[in-house]
């Protein structure tokens, strides 16, 4: 074959794909006023007057088109006072990369739907007043880099399946009502995760020893939980930590002489648990700690 021949068939095979990917935008309109159907305040009419069938989707305010095809890329209804439950209709929005409803009133369930959206990268539905389980199904969003559900009224466990995905940057679930403990492998397959948030939930069990080999761990926060036993000395691995929250729990032992290898450590907070023993001097050799929370514990020693 020619060049000039391979040249066209790739012109001819890229028509095709976009030919392909824009049949379907009526199915991201259905989806994108399903969303709108299941509003019930919009204090500014924002969606209410915008969202108008007879001008095209890709105008709507908060909505992101894909520059080769006109299909929802994202969708950024942040700070809007907008109160609704999420229609699973959602799920239908199959190129969607970017989901953003934080800082609103969404409540009822987090739908199952979602884990269909296999290009979705960033998830942020923080501080609204969801409730139900977190869906397993968000475990097979193999793209997924931010996870921030943080300040809602999750209950039930956390889908172990999660943990597994590995293109994950940050994972928040700050107060919720979570339970369960945390998976042992933990970090197995977390390669690039640089903060893991889940303090003010009920979790419980053991920290796990694999979190030191979430390599990238830039803030870990498991404070205000039930976590027991003792802090692992794995945490010492954690070579790019810089906030380290583990108060508010049951862990007993001593902090562990590993804490010395957090050279970058500028918060330690482990107030409010069962410690004991000597405190670590090395402490003292921390030259970027700036914050150090100790209390009500049964430390010892100088
Ligand atoms: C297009 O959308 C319709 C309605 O949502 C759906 O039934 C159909 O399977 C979709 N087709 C493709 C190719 O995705
Ligand atoms: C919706 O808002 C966008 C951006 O502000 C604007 O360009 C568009 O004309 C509006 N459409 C309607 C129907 O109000
Ligand atoms: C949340 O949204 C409201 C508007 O509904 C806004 O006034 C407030 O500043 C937002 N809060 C944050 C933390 O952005
Ligand atoms: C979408 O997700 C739901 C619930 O997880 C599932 O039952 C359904 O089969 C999925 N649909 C598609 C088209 O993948
Ligand atoms: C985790 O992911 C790996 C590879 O991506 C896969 O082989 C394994 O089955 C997964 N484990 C679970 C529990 O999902
Ligand atoms: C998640 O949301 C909370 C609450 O708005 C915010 O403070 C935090 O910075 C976000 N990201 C992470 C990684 O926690
Ligand atoms: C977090 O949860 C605690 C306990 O449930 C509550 O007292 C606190 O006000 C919550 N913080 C925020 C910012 O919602
Ligand atoms: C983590 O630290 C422990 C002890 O502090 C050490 O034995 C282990 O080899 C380290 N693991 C990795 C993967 O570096
Ligand atoms: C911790 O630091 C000591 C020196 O203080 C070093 O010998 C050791 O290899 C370090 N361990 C890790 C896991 O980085
Ligand atoms: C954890 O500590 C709290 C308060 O000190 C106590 O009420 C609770 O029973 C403890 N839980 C466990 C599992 O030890
Ligand atoms: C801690 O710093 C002191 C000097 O301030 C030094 O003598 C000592 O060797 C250091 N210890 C460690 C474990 O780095």
């Amino acid at each position: 074959m020619s060049k000039n021949a391979i040249f066209t068939l790739l012109a001819i095979l890229y028509l095709l794909m976009n030919i392909v990917a824009s049949q379907n935008s009526s199915s991201d309109e259905y989806a994108l006023l399903a969303f709108k159907s299941q509003i019930t305040f919009d204090p500014n009419n924002v969606l209410t007057k915008n969202w108008s069938q007879g001008t095209s989707f890709c105008n709507w305010i908060g909505i992101t088109c894909g520059t080769r095809h006109q299909r929802v890329r994202g969708l950024n209804l942040a700070d809007m006072g907008i109160e609704a439950t999420i229609a699973k209709e959602i799920g239908e929005l199959s190129f969607l990369r970017s989901l953003i409803i934080s800082n609103n009133s969404f409540h009822g369930f987090i739908p199952a739907e979602i884990g269909n959206l296999s290009q979705l990268r960033e998830i942020e539905m923080q501080d609204n007043e969801l409730n139900g389980p977190i869906p397993a199904s968000l475990g097979f969003l193999e793209n997924l880099q931010t996870l921030n559900i943080s300040y809602n009224g999750l209950t039930g466990n956390i889908p172990n399946r999660i943990f597994n995905l590995s293109s994950l940057i940050e994972i928040s679930f700050v107060n919720n009502s979570l339970s369960g403990s945390l998976p042992m492998d933990i970090c197995y397959n977390l390669p690039k995760l640089q903060k893991l948030r889940v303090s003010g939930n009920q979790l419980s069990g053991n920290i796990p020893p694999s979190l030191g080999t979430c390599r990238n761990l830039e803030l870990l926060s498991l404070s205000y939980n039930q976590f027991s036993g003792r802090i692992p000395m794995e945490i010492g691995n954690l070579s790019k930590l810089q906030i380290l929250y583990l108060g508010g729990n049951n862990l007993t032992g001593n902090i562990p002489n590993e804490i010395r290898n957090l050279s970058a450590l500028a918060y330690l907070g482990v107030e409010r648990n069962d410690l004991s023993g000597n405190i670590p001097t090395e402490i003292g050799n921390l030259s970027a700690l700036a914050y150090l929370a100790l209390s009500h514990n049964g430390f010892s020693g100088m």
